[in-house]
């Protein structure tokens, strides 16, 4: 079986979707059409709202943009995803919490395979967090990339 992934933030609105969409390109300019990739949301506060506008500005330069709705993680996710990659350790607290014991999924923060840490939340702050964020799930989504197992 494929594997497939799934990107967790708290509103899955500006990093989750930051992240689907790299992932999305990236796995497609690698011939990775096999791998599903999916994004939601711990809360569900903006379940059904687009992304916010400054990750669609963020993703339409860079020709990453394709249309997503959030949505809030579900018991079937565990069951579902290879990986499911927090965003920052609240993400990765809440996650674990939800996790049913022995589920399939392997849930990691998405920074582990380039020297851990979070991607902060950008929502109250300016356009230069989006940037940032991109800037540093770029990096750890071509990690993810080189450690699929082989199609
Ligand atoms: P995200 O950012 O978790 O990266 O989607 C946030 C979006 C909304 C809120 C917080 C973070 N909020 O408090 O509404």
């Amino acid at each position: 079986m494929s594997a497939s992934i799934l990107f967790m933030c708290l509103g899955n609105i500006c990093r989750s979707p930051m992240a689907e969409g790299i992932a999305r390109s990236a796995l497609a300019a690698a011939g990775r059409t096999d791998v599903l990739v999916d994004s939601a949301g711990t809360a569900a506060h903006h379940a059904g709202e687009p992304p916010d506008p400054r990750t669609a500005a963020v993703l339409r330069r860079e020709g990453q943009w394709h249309p997503m709705r959030a949505r809030q993680v579900e018991a079937s996710d565990f069951e579902r995803f290879t990986w499911i990659l927090a965003m920052d350790e609240a993400n990765l607290r809440d996650l674990r919490a939800r996790a049913p014991a022995g589920c399939a999924a392997a849930i990691h923060k998405v920074r582990e395979p380039v020297g851990g840490g979070d991607v902060p939340d950008p929502y109250y702050g300016g356009a230069d967090g989006f940037e940032r964020v991109h800037g540093m799930l770029t990096e750890a989504i071509a990690a993810w990339i080189a450690r699929l197992p082989p199609r």
